[in-house]
C-alpha cells in the first residue's frame, strides 16, 4: 500500500465511523436501542472470544443470563494471537466432552502499530482474522456434532462497517509493503465476511445442522480505540457516551444471532441492529471468497475440504 492509498485508508476509515454514528444518533433521537427478547437457552453451551472486555464481556453476560453455559476466551486460556495456543485452547476445551452450540469469534484489536503475531502474521490480520479461521476450523466437528436438524449450531463473526471501505490485498496479505493501521483492520474485517460466506456454503453443501453468520455491533464505547488518534479518543471520551453505543447495546446483535428462532437454519447473513443487511459487493464474489479460504488453509495448516465437498 502506497503512503496515498494509506491516507486515503484512515480518512475512508473515519467516514465509515461517522456515518455509522450519525445514524446511532439519530437512532437514539428517535427512541434508541431495544434489548431484544429472547428466549432461555438451558444446556446449551457458546464460546464467546474476547470475552473479558466490551462487546464480548457483554455478549457473555447476555447469553449468560439466558441460561447457557459461557466459556469465555482467556477464562480458558488462548491466545488469539498464537496458533500454538488455539491448538492448546481446543485440546483443552475438548476433553471437557461438552457439546458446543455457539461460537462468537468476537475478539480483535484494532489500529495497532504495525507488529506481528507469534506466527509472523501481521496482527490484524493474523489475530482479528487467521486467529478465528484456525479456531473455527478446530471446533467444527463438536459443533456439527452439537448441532441437529430444527436445531443448528451456530458460528458468527464480530466484523465492522470499516469492512466496506476494506480492500483485501491478495498480494500482500500482511501489509508489508507499506503498512496502514486502519487498511489493516478493514482488510481484517473484510477476511471475516469473506470466511463467515464461505463457511456457510460448505456448511449448507455438507448437510451440517450448522450455520454461520456475521454481525455488526455499531460504534461502540469500549477500549478497542485505544491506539486511535489523540483527537478521536478526546471525542470519544467527552461524547462517547452519546454518541457511541453502550457495551451492552454493542452486544445484542451477537446476542441475537446466536439464540434467534428466526435464524433458524439460516447463514451466509450479514446482520446490523438485528436486520439483514447488505454487506460489500466483492464479499458475494465466490472466487474470492475460496481463495482467500484457501490461502488461509495452507497459513495455518489446515486441509481445505473446499473441492471435496462441493465436487462430490
Ligand atoms: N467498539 C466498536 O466500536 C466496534 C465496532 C465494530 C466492530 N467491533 C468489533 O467488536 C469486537 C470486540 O471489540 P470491543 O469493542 O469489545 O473491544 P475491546 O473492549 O478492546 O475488547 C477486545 C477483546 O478482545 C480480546 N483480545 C485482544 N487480543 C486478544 C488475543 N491475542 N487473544 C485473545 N483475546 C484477545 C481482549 O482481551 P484483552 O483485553 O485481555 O486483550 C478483549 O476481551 C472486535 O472484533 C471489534 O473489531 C467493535
Amino acid at each position: 500500500m502506497s503512503p496515498l492509498s494509506a491516507a486515503r485508508a484512515a480518512l475512508r476509515v473515519y467516514a465509515a465511523g461517522a456515518a455509522v454514528v450519525l445514524a446511532q444518533l439519530l437512532r437514539r433521537c428517535r427512541g434508541g436501542f431495544a434489548e431484544p427478547v429472547l428466549a432461555p437457552q438451558p444446556d446449551r453451551v457458546a464460546i464467546v472470544t474476547g470475552g473479558t472486555d466490551g462487546i464480548g464481556y457483554s455478549t457473555a453476560k447476555h447469553l449468560a443470563r439466558l441460561g447457557m453455559h459461557v466459556i469465555i476466551v482467556e477464562f480458558l486460556y488462548c491466545d488469539l494471537a498464537s496458533l500454538q495456543s488455539i491448538r492448546q485452547f481446543v485440546q483443552k476445551f475438548k476433553k471437557k466432552k461438552i457439546p458446543l452450540h455457539v461460537l462468537v469469534n468476537n475478539a480483535g484489536v484494532m489500529m495497532v502499530p504495525q507488529r506481528k503475531t507469534r506466527d509472523g502474521f501481521e496482527e490484524h490480520f493474523g489475530l482479528n482474522y487467521l486467529g478465528h479461521f484456525l479456531l473455527t476450523n478446530l471446533l467444527l466437528d463438536t459443533m456439527k456434532e452439537s448441532g441437529s436438524p430444527g436445531c443448528s449450531a451456530r458460528v458468527l463473526a464480530v466484523s465492522s462497517a470499516t469492512h466496506y471501505i476494506g480492500e483485501l490485498n491478495m498480494d500482500d496479505l500482511q501489509g508489508s509493503r507499506c503498512y496502514s493501521p486502519h487498511g489493516a483492520y478493514a482488510q481484517s474485517k473484510l477476511a471475516l465476511v469473506l470466511f463467515m460466506y464461505h463457511l456457510q456454503r460448505l456448511l449448507a453443501a455438507q448437510g451440517s445442522p450448522v450455520t454461520a453468520n456475521v454481525v455488526d455491533p455499531g460504534v461502540v464505547n469500549t477500549d478497542l480505540y485505544k491506539h486511535v488518534f489523540w483527537g478521536t479518543r478526546l471525542i470519544k471520551k467527552l461524547f462517547g457516551w452519546w454518541f457511541f453505543k453502550t457495551p451492552d447495546e454493542g452486544a445484542w446483535t451477537s446476542v441475537y444471532a446466536a439464540v434467534t428462532p428466526d435464524l433458524e437454519g439460516i447463514g451466509g447473513r450479514y446482520l446490523y441492529n438485528e436486520k439483514e443487511t447488505k454487506s460489500l459487493t466483492i464479499t458475494y464474489d465466490l472466487d474470492l471468497q475460496r481463495e482467500l479460504w484457501a490461502r488461509s488453509c495452507q497459513m495455518t495448516g489446515i486441509i481445505d475440504m473446499t473441492q471435496d465437498t462441493f465436487s462430490g
